[in-house]
């Protein structure tokens, strides 16, 4: 949110994020360089998956979005898209430890097209676990950023065709965020790609319009918690102005900076009497 008398961008703290995208790339390639099957190198990205969920929680990140599976990896060879089906039913199975930890999973995508039995147990898990507070993670599968948008903009337009707004006016930015996959989620302030290449692929569109983006070469089974605190000094040197002119940061303990380029004014240490 912006300060239209100061231009003070004051939405969100930005040293530590608290919402991280990571696209899991790059399973293919170090199957490959091992001689190995593609299932191979997905079925350890999984596994890296759950040791990053439970680092980001231990690191105090309230919301993790991962890229499981995108409306467009249906192309893939019918073996690849199975196993990785198989691969989230046995996350969905094993669901019970991570709800034991505190953790509340989210399925973010089209469901209709998937199986009854992954259906039903997708509504477990989120039923379940949807009292845990220590952390959210998103899944993404059959997801993709602009196929979500369409599915946000049809809730809108049926809501006012069953005349529950009083005109478009009322669709808006908040409103239409309201009817996308993360309703009532913070938007990601960091995005990580694995795997080398450097492009957004569909993955939340519509909520990265002011993300920060981590590019790395590691692929993705390769990826430790080092390699994820890594992503987090690097944003944490960012600069957010989300368009205002000056850069407003402050970390868990409360310090406060305001950065216009020439000057960094730690507020913390100034004294303010609000009246
Ligand atoms: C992209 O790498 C990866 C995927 C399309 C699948 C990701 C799936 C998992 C890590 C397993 C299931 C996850 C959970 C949450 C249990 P790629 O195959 O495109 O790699 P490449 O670019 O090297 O070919």
């Amino acid at each position: 949110m912006t300060n239209f008398i100061t231009g003070l961008n004051t939405s969100r703290p930005t040293h530590m994020p608290r919402h991280v995208g990571i696209i899991m790339d790059g399973n293919g390639r170090w199957a490959a360089a091992r001689g190995l099957a593609r299932i191979a190198g997905h079925k350890k990205g999984s596994e890296v998956f759950g040791n990053i969920v439970r680092h980001a929680k231990a690191k105090g990140i309230p919301f993790l979005t991962v890229y499981a599976f995108s409306t467009e990896n249906w192309s893939r060879p019918p073996d690849e898209v199975k196993g990785i089906m198989s691969l989230l039913e046995s996350y969905l199975r094993d669901s019970h430890k991570y709800r034991k930890e505190n953790i509340k999973t989210i399925i973010l995508g089209d469901k209709t097209p998937l199986s009854p039995k992954l259906r039903d147990m997708i509504a477990e898990v989120e039923q379940g676990s949807s009292q845990n507070t220590g952390i959210t993670v998103n899944i993404a599968l059959n997801y993709g950023g602009r196929s979500e948008i369409v599915h946000a903009a049809r809730k809108a337009a049926q809501k006012l065709l069953d005349g529950e707004l009083s005109g478009v006016a009322q669709i808006d930015e908040d409103f239409l965020a309201g009817c996308m996959y993360t309703a009532g989620q913070p938007d990601p302030d960091l995005v990580i790609r694995t795997g080398g290449e450097k492009r957004i692929s569909n993955f939340l569109l519509w909520q990265s319009a002011y993300t920060e983006f981590v590019f790395t070469d590691t692929f993705w089974p390769d990826f430790t918690p080092a390699c994820f605190d890594a992503a987090l000094t690097d944003f944490a040197g960012r600069k957010r102005r989300k368009g205002g002119v000056m850069a407003v940061d402050s970390d868990a303990s409360g310090q406060l900076t305001i950065d216009s380029g020439q000057l960094t004014v730690n507020v913390s240490a100034m004294r303010t009497d609000l009246k």
